[in-house]
């Protein structure tokens, strides 16, 4: 037997993916007490259920104590087992001590989340480097790969799509999805200045006057990357980009100017957003 649960905010890929596998979808009640502890509930029957916990990160600092309270009940209750379905797993770009002392933080959530489930999967996280995640999870993990289904929104809305990658890292994306798309594809060249600014050198494009450009990365999260990368386009005379991500994290009022910037901004549904048009739950229940 097998449950979903949905941690908040997460019901309706919960319920998407429960229907196509055709089980159940359990519920749960959890709220804040005034002081700003968390109350969690299971209020479905997980005796003797694998447990699928659906809670996508991009919120992880106050999500994570209530997904760990989640997941210890399931298993206090007598579920079988506990995996974690993550459409969009957080903390994977700290991968590395950039300066002294710094925490590494994918590692360290990788182990936290090892800790508390069975199995974690989970759509195109950002792996950089780190070639795996079993590199950094001591439970088995299983990836799925959103650049199909990318691939054929492209293929099905944009005539001639020029795909373009802002960084060295989107090439991993960038190529699969080119492939899929039998579209051609460039990559960009990306100086990090800080949290929010980058700077982006584009390659020749010349060759591709007349397409329509199409950026596409895994993260928008403070818009610098994009935004700069739209602009490097409109100055080397390609016009408005198309703006494809995976994970629409979209810091405060970054699609507004995103919008403005691009003929389209366009997203999967790893992370509800005015801009999710591409569906993943089918690919998860998969
Ligand atoms: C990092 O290299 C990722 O692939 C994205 O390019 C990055 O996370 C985007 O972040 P931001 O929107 O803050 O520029």
């Amino acid at each position: 037997m097998r449950v979903i649960l949905p941690m908040p905010g997460n019901e309706a890929m919960a319920q998407s993916i429960a229907q196509k596998l055709n089980v159940e979808c359990g519920a749960i009640e959890w709220r804040r007490f005034p002081d700003e502890e968390a109350y969690v509930r299971i209020a479905s029957d997980v005796r003797g259920a694998h447990v699928d916990v659906v809670c996508t990160l991009a919120h992880p600092d106050p999500q994570f104590l209530s997904l760990v309270f989640l997941a210890e009940t399931a298993r206090d209750l007598g579920a079988s087992g506990v995996s974690l379905i993550a459409p969009y797993l957080a903390y994977m770009r700290q991968d590395i001590r950039f300066s002294e002392g710094e925490a590494i933080s994918s590692l360290h959530f990788a182990r936290l989340l090892s800790r508390y489930f069975d199995s974690v999967t989970t759509i195109d996280p950002h792996l950089h480097r780190i070639g795996s995640l079993d590199e950094i999870f001591s439970i088995p993990t299983r990836v799925v790969s959103a650049s199909a289904l990318i691939a054929d929104w492209i293929g099905s809305r944009i005539e001639r799509p020029l795909l373009i990658g802002p960084d060295q890292e989107s090439e991993q994306w960038i190529s699969a999805i080119a492939a899929h798309a039998k579209a051609p594809h460039v990559v960009a060249q990306k100086t990090r200045l800080g949290d929010r600014r980058v700077e982006i050198q584009l390659p020749d494009i010349s060759p591709w006057r007349g397409h329509l450009p199409v950026l596409i990365d895994d993260i928008i999260s403070s818009g610098g990357t994009m935004l700069a990368a739209a602009d490097q386009l409109v100055d080397a005379g390609l016009g408005k980009p198309c703006c494809v991500v995976v994970h629409a994290l979209f810091s405060n009022g970054v699609f507004e100017a995103l919008q403005q910037a691009s003929s389209q901004v366009v997203s999967t549904d790893t992370v509800a957003h005015a801009s999710n048009a591409i569906g993943v739950a089918e690919i998860l229940a998969r």
